[in-house]
């Protein structure tokens, strides 16, 4: 889950370097390093944060127009200064950035060491940079073709920059089941993990396809080809559509923030075109295509991780409800391992902010190994899942930047909204009337998200009541079922507080035992359907003294009564609810984790894109 940035030009490489590991921090923030060529290969490389790489390097000197970055996320090695990337090969020529995991690492290096090869540092990575040279030596390669041969003896997930001094106009970056773009600028090249360290140079972006391998020259040469075969490849050059303020606070003391106040605008973006004016259809295009397939299918399988987990199970409610097809939800980091029964009648949905999380892509690549159709709902353009999936939609939620997902999750829940309205009317599985209604009332929710925003005041408020409770639940019912899981993620990633997200009618099959005065429950009670349930629910937990903060319809005068915290959201149609109700839970955990001094966009032990299983 690493960030890698690399740069070849005319330009100073320091700056450039530094500037593009801050935009991908959102990677890994357990060290940062980078690697310059000015003659000879100097390293640089800090525990923690890009910062205290900055200001470690400010004393020093940084020059030299060719080189290599890395901020990591440790799964070999603990985060300290040796750990670090880059990494040397044994005799000083080579370094490497890397992100992924080097499977077979331990069989390599006893191989290595009995060639004589001494080890630094605890990684996987540093076994690969050795390996290189080990070929590179015995074989006397040209570095990419050293690279080459070494990567085809690795298993396991990759994305790598090599530099090699004694080659020094060309960078090797190479790519398996990890990302790695390509920016191509004026007389200079890029690599790197995604695009955001390249948009104030270039447009031009050439996606690394899986078990490829790329040489960029200082002289304008720029050649692709497969890992296995040596077979060159064509590239094809992307156009990017993003722009230079998406990656930036504009004015908000975190991204998480700035991307739960986007969200009446990432909502509305995400149904955009995709509402017929006269509200009498609903399309998405990559649902078009695929339509054949899709209508004579068993059933959908909804694979993803995380907070796409759970706008997954929001998938299920609103396809089973509204176009009656049968729906399973699955971990896609289970699904991959259990043998289950996949076959050519079965769509799988794989869902995913970044397109890039490891477990996700290989449950997309078994599903098509066992013939079923795969549909992707992501947001990264160009990622890795959005390119392996058989159809998809975009959720146009532009660049999150924030480990903990919001504008994401309600994108993919749109989304997920669409595709059942649109399966229901081709299915005929819904009245014209009652369609009308919801497609009218869902253009109102960007609206009614808004309003939910203006609530942020007496959230706060809330926020200052709680901060300091050591444990949380979170209930809801039906709909807002996954809502409860999604805001007990939030609160525990952000501000370390364990939190539970329950069916509220769980509650009294154990975790009740929990509730005394110490504990707040949160509990979603907007619904319709088995609202008489949930006040019931509110009451067992207030007749055990439990502090109950309730998110309600506005109107409600049941709950105010016996709750100690209402917050009112307004009145929607319940497969809609989750888009307002998830609002209020999002800005809670802001607030408590600010409170707590932590620091929300860079929660600890985390990493935006889980690109290692
Ligand atoms: C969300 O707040 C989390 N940080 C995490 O659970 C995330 O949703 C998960 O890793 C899946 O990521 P993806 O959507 O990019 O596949
Ligand atoms: N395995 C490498 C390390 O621990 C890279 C980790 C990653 O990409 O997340 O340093």
């Amino acid at each position: 889950m690493c960030g890698i940035v690399a740069y070849i030009g005319p330009k100073e490489a320091y700056p450039l370097l530094m500037k593009g590991l801050q935009r991908l921090e959102y990677r890994g923030y357990d060290s940062a390093g980078v690697a310059l060529f000015n003659g000879d290969i100097r390293v640089y490389k800090k525990k923690g944060k890009v910062q205290e790489l900055a200001d470690y390097v400010s004393t020093l000197s940084y020059e030299g127009t060719m080189g290599i970055g890395h901020t990591r996320w440790a799964t070999h090695g603990e985060p300290d200064d040796i750990n670090a990337h880059p990494h040397f090969s044994g005799n000083r020529r080579l370094v490497l950035v890397h992100n992924g995991i080097i499977e077979n690492y331990d069989v390599l290096k006893k191989a290595l060491e009995k060639e004589g090869h001494h080890f630094e540092s605890q990684t996987d990575t540093e076994v690969l940079v050795h390996l290189i040279e080990e070929i590179q030596t015995r074989e006397n390669l040209p570095l990419e073709e050293a690279v080459r041969v070494a990567l085809t003896r690795v298993v396991g997930a990759y994305a790598i920059v090599v530099m090699d001094k004694q080659e020094p106009g060309k960078l090797v970056g190479a790519r398996k089941a990890s990302p790695l773009v390509i920016g191509i600028g004026e007389g200079e090249y890029f690599l790197a993990s995604d695009a955001t360290p390249l948009i104030e140079h270039t447009k031009k972006v050439i996606y690394l396809n899986d078990q490829e391998i790329a040489v960029v020259e200082r002289n304008g040469d720029l050649q692709i080809k497969k890992i296995d075969s040596n077979e060159v490849q064509t590239p094809f050059i992307h156009e990017l559509d993003m722009e230079i303020e998406a990656l930036e606070k504009g004015g908000y003391d975190y991204f998480m923030l700035k991307e739960i106040y986007e969200q009446p605008d990432t909502i509305a973006d995400a149904m955009r075109g995709r509402i017929n004016p006269r509200e009498n259809w609903v399309r998405l295009g990559g649902l078009e295509k695929i339509y054949e397939q899709i209508a004579n299918a068993q059933r959908f399988i909804i694979a993803a991780c995380g907070t796409s987990w759970h706008s997954g199970l929001i998938g299920e409610y609103l396809i089973e409800d509204l176009a009656r097809i049968p729906v399973e939800v699955e971990y896609a980091s289970e699904l991959r391992y259990r043998n289950p029964i996949i076959t050519d009648k079965d769509v799988v949905i794989a869902i995913s902010q970044s397109g890039e999380t490891a477990d996700t892509l290989a449950a997309v690549e078994l599903a098509k190994e066992k013939g079923a159709l795969v549909y992707g709902i992501v947001n990264v353009v160009g990622s890795s899942i959005a390119r392996a999936t058989d159809s998809g939609s975009y959720i146009h939620a532009g660049p999150e930047i924030g480990v903990a997902s919001t504008k994401a999750f309600t994108g993919q829940v749109t989304l997920l909204t669409l595709m059942a309205l649109d399966l229901a009317q081709r299915r005929g599985e819904i009245s014209e009337t009652r369609f009308q209604e919801l497609l009218t009332e869902f253009k109102n929710i960007p609206d009614k998200v808004q309003k939910v925003l203006e609530k942020n005041q007496q959230i706060k408020y809330i926020a200052g009541e709680i901060q300091d409770k050591p444990n949380a639940l979170y209930l809801g019912r039906g709909y807002n079922f996954p809502v409860a899981l999604e805001g007990a993620l939030k609160l525990k990633e952000i501000s370390y507080i364990h939190a539970e997200g329950y069916p509220a009618a769980e509650m009294k099959h154990g975790p009740i035992a929990l509730i005394d005065e110490q504990m707040p429950v949160i509990v979603i009670a907007t619904n319709r359907s088995a609202y008489d349930k949930i006040v019931s629910n509110i009451q067992e937990v207030k007749a055990r003294k439990g502090i109950v903060i309730a998110i309600v319809t506005e109107g409600d005068e049941t709950i105010s009564h016996i709750a100690d915290h209402t917050i009112e959201i307004p009145d929607t149609e319940e497969p809609f609810t989750p888009l307002l109700s998830v609002i209020p839970l999002q800005l809670l955990s802001y607030y408590i984790a600010v409170m707590r001094g932590c620091n929300v966009d860079q929660p600890r032990n985390l990493a935006k894109s889980v690109t290692v299983e």
